[in-house]
């Protein structure tokens, strides 16, 4: 038994018409009073639920300052506003060469790396950065492999909190360092994956010494889930319909999880339908596929793997937290898991960076799994599809380098030049 299904029926322990339920036993929880980020009674995940949900017609009829991007949803989310760069109201770009390779009707792309600081992470540290200061905690902490810790540390510093980040050493790339650097968090470099990092800031969490902003937070991924309300608005407002599937790399699985609340909440104020939720599609590279094998396996659960390796060290990622939630709504929704090959990421790389989009390693996982899924007969001609990029080229300057071409070295002399041109 889970508790995936939306009621908006309030219980007493509600805020303001928010609370928390546990997707496994049920139990409701305040909001902000006291800080949890699984169930006090049995630790299962919890979601943040409302009494009063909106739908497509509330959105962005608020007239404060934090009107647009993420914001502009604000009555799906727990505040009014936040701590705001601002994040959200990115590109959904269009990919002809691309779609008529793959062979689907219709492809675009939404890319998450123009997000401020280069990754959708950006939306759910908005609002748990908001949050923070609601439960009022001083000291901020993560464990990533890069992206989660760069957004964490600019949303922290802006706040003015202090931010604890726990990064795999060595696993990191170039720019996701150098942001959290820059932004002035603590940095520490454990001796041990991505996974073990997580362990440990769950137990200085656990230990009250910092509020986790992982994706374990259920507020975060509210934030993270208005990347499917802007797919559905953007999608509609250009093609006249719904996209049939979204397909999205997976690491934690908090995207997946936050797409398909999404979804569900559309679903139950009547926004949509539920023949209209697009097929939720998740990729992970060979290396560290734990959700495609529990997919593949038709397991309720996934198993960790403590060894995991792939080029895309965003999602080099063992034993994701969210499976509980992104389990049910890859399968509730009729989509699939597929897992790809580093060089296959690489390949999707340099396309989608022939159409002028540059992303890093990770987010070239959507198309390389659109490509295998389309091949495999999987993925229908007639399918209209939005692949998620999820973070920008400049994130990993040297996965890039690798993939692109070599600079030429040539003398200061013009003619020199014209015969290296010529030769
Ligand atoms: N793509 C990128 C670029 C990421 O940074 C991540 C996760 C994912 C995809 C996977 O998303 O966890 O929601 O399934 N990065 C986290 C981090 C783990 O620490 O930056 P997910």
């Amino acid at each position: 038994m889970s508790y995936l299904e939306i009621t908006q029926e309030e219980p007493a322990e509600a805020t303001d018409g928010v609370w928390l339920t546990c997707i496994e036993c049920g139990e409701h929880f305040p909001p902000f009073a006291g800080i949890r980020y699984t169930c006090d009674e049995c630790e299962g995940l919890l979601e943040v639920r409302y009494a009063d949900l909106p739908t497509f017609a509330d959105f962005g009829d608020d007239e404060s300052a934090f009107h647009g991007g993420v914001w502009r949803y604000s009555d799906a989310l727990p505040f009014d506003e936040g701590v705001s760069l601002p994040e959200g109201d990115t590109p959904l770009h269009n990919v002809p060469r691309l779609e008529d390779e793959i062979g689907v009707e219709r492809l675009r792309v939404k890319h998450e790396g123009m997000n401020p600081t280069g990754s959708f992470k950006d939306r759910g540290m908005t609002v748990g950065v908001r949050v923070a200061q609601a439960v009022g905690v001083d000291r901020l902490a993560c464990a990533s492999t890069g992206n989660t810790s760069a957004a964490l540390s600019a949303y922290g510093s802006r706040a003015g909190l202090e931010v604890l980040v726990l990064l795999p050493a060595g696993k990191v790339a170039a720019g996701k360092i150098a942001q959290a650097s820059l932004h002035g968090a603590r940095i520490l470099e454990v001796d041990g994956n991505f996974d073990r990092c997580l362990d440990i800031v769950k137990d200085l969490a656990d230990r009250g010494e910092a509020y986790l902003l992982n994706s374990l937070n259920p507020f975060r991924l509210e934030g993270q889930k208005t990347i499917g309300l802007e797919i559905m608005e953007q999608f509609m407002a250009e093609e006249g319909d719904f996209p049939d599937r979204i397909v999205l790399p997976v690491g934690n699985a908090g995207n997946t999880a936050a797409l398909y609340k999404a979804f569900r909440e559309l679903e139950a104020t009547g926004a949509i339908d539920e023949d209209q939720i697009p097929k939720i599609t998740g990729v992970q590279a060979e290396g560290s596929a734990p959700m495609v094998e529990a997919i593949e396996e038709g397991w309720d659960h996934i198993e960790r793997w403590d060894d995991v390796e792939t080029k895309a060290t965003a999602i080099r990622i063992g034993n994701p937290v969210n499976a509980p939630k992104a389990l049910p709504g890859v399968r509730e929704t009729g989509g699939t898991a597929v897992a790809v090959t580093d060089a296959e990421i690489t390949d999707a790389q340099r396309s989608l960076a022939e159409e002028g989009v540059g992303v890093e390693p990770a987010s070239a996982a959507s198309i390389a799994g659109l490509r295998k899924l389309r091949e495999e007969g999987v993925v229908d001609t007639d399918e209209q599809v939005v692949c998620l990029t999820t973070g920008h080229l400049l994130k990993d300057p040297d996965a890039a380098a690798e993939a692109g071409t070599d600079p030429e070295p040539v003398p200061a002399d013009t003619d020199d030049v014209l015969d290296h041109l010529r030769s």
